[in-house]
């Protein structure tokens, strides 16, 4: 029995972005400030509307975090957060919850964060990358390093709970380099850090020209510097590229890791709702214009489907394996309405490969199966 979870997590996407960076497969299309604010209050309308449809779905439950992603969410007016900061909190209490907003760098404007901090927003995740102008230019950051520091600052002065994005792997990065993005963002106490190894996704302009990368090598000895460094600056690091001082680990992400349900609203977003003993996937349309007429039109259901039971065990794993401090059986009997034991055997080879460990219970990935998440996934199948 799949038990419907108390609680939800809700992602609203704002899918523009003043420049589109040469890595980024996200959903995010090229807009001046202009072009966005002569679309932007249509398009948050347009996320009233859906979140008003499913509210009746999700009406009994707790929303235990809400997420402006992007694109740049920093790019949207204030006034147009308060609007769907209120449609939300109308009909549920957002005392405890956590809000975090998505920023970038270039799109600083201290009244704005001002006012989104009086708007109830708790939370600023701002998108560095690195403090290295060089490596910025290389990835057509629309911010300098001074401009990045300077966001950090504004940012701090508004939210005490605030993550930096950084990347490392970048074209012809030294381990020097990295060092330094390191202590530098250390070095403005965040209570949140995220250090993403740069993947050349296809779709991507990285893609078709690709820059020359360190080898796998040199990336694994990049990326346990960043261990090293981090745990001797005491943030834990709690999911793969996730670090957090003590108490602030992303409740929004952490509902992703143990297959928790969300609600996403807006263009490109992705539901996944627990109802009826099933689980459903929701996928929007990526195009934000036909994603408004797609809401004009209440075209909500076109491909809701739900996930087919032989495929949760796998669904699952793909998550909560990401969590260094692993999971319990017991989250996973709740979330996929299956018994672990079903699946023993399929992970006994991992377990003999010292990939994974059990531990009271407990789940966790070895430091070795940290690194091969795919080899236990595709022991599962
Ligand atoms: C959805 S992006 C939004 C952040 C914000 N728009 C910005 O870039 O300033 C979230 C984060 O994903 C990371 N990211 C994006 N593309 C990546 C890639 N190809 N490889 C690794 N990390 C990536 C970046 O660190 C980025 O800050
Ligand atoms: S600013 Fe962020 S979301 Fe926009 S293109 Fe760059 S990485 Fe992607």
């Amino acid at each position: 029995m799949i038990s419907t979870p108390h609680s939800v997590g809700v992602y609203v996407h704002l899918p523009w972005c003043i420049h589109k960076c040469p890595y980024c497969d996200f959903n995010s299309h090229e807009a001046s400030q202009e072009k966005v604010r002569s679309i932007e209050e249509e398009y948050v309308d347009s996320l009233i509307d859906e979140f008003n449809f499913y509210q009746e779905l999700i009406k009994d439950r707790i929303i235990t975090s809400i997420f402006f992603g992007g694109g740049t969410p920093s790019l949207i007016s204030p006034k147009l957060f308060a609007k769907l900061i209120n449609a939300i909190n109308k009909n549920f209490n957002l005392s405890e919850t956590e809000i975090t907003l998505e920023a970038n760098p270039g799109t600083i404007d201290i009244k704005n964060f001002q006012a989104y901090a009086e708007l109830g927003i708790n939370r600023v995740s701002l998108g560095i990358q690195s403090f290295n102008d060089n490596h910025l230019q290389c990835l057509e950051r629309i911010h300098t390093s001074i401009e990045a520091k300077y966001a950090i600052e504004v940012v701090n002065k508004y939210f005490k709970n605030f993550n930096l994005d950084l990347m490392f792997g970048l074209p012809n990065q030294s381990l020097d380099e990295l060092k330094d993005d390191i202590d530098t963002a250390i070095s403005f106490d965040p209570k949140h850090l995220s250090f993403y190894h740069l993947t050349i996704e296809p779709q991507t302009r990285f893609f078709k020209i690709k820059p020359k990368i360190p080898s796998d090598d040199d990336a694994y000895e990049m990326f346990n510097l960043v261990l090293a460094e981090l745990k001797n600056s005491h943030f834990d690091h709690y999911e793969t590229s996730a670090f957090a001082q003590p108490g602030h680990q992303c409740k929004h992400n952490l509902n992703y890791w143990t297959f928790g349900d969300y609600l996403g609203i807006g263009a490109g977003a992705h539901s996944k709702l627990s109802h009826d003993n099933k689980i459903f996937r929701m996928d929007n349309t990526k195009n934000p214009k036909q994603y408004i007429t797609e809401v004009n039109k209440q075209n909500f259901f076109s491909n809701k489907a739900s996930i087919p039971q032989k495929d949760l065990p796998f669904e699952f794993l793909m998550n909560a394996l990401r969590l260094t401090h692993g999971f319990t059986k017991k989250t996973y009997s709740e979330r996929t309405g299956l018994s672990f034991d079903d699946i023993k055997s399929n992970l006994h080879p991992s377990f003999q490969q010292d990939l994974l460990y059990e531990d009271h219970e407990i789940l966790k990935p070895t430091t070795k199966g940290v690194l091969f998440l795919n080899e236990i996934l595709h022991n599962l199948i």
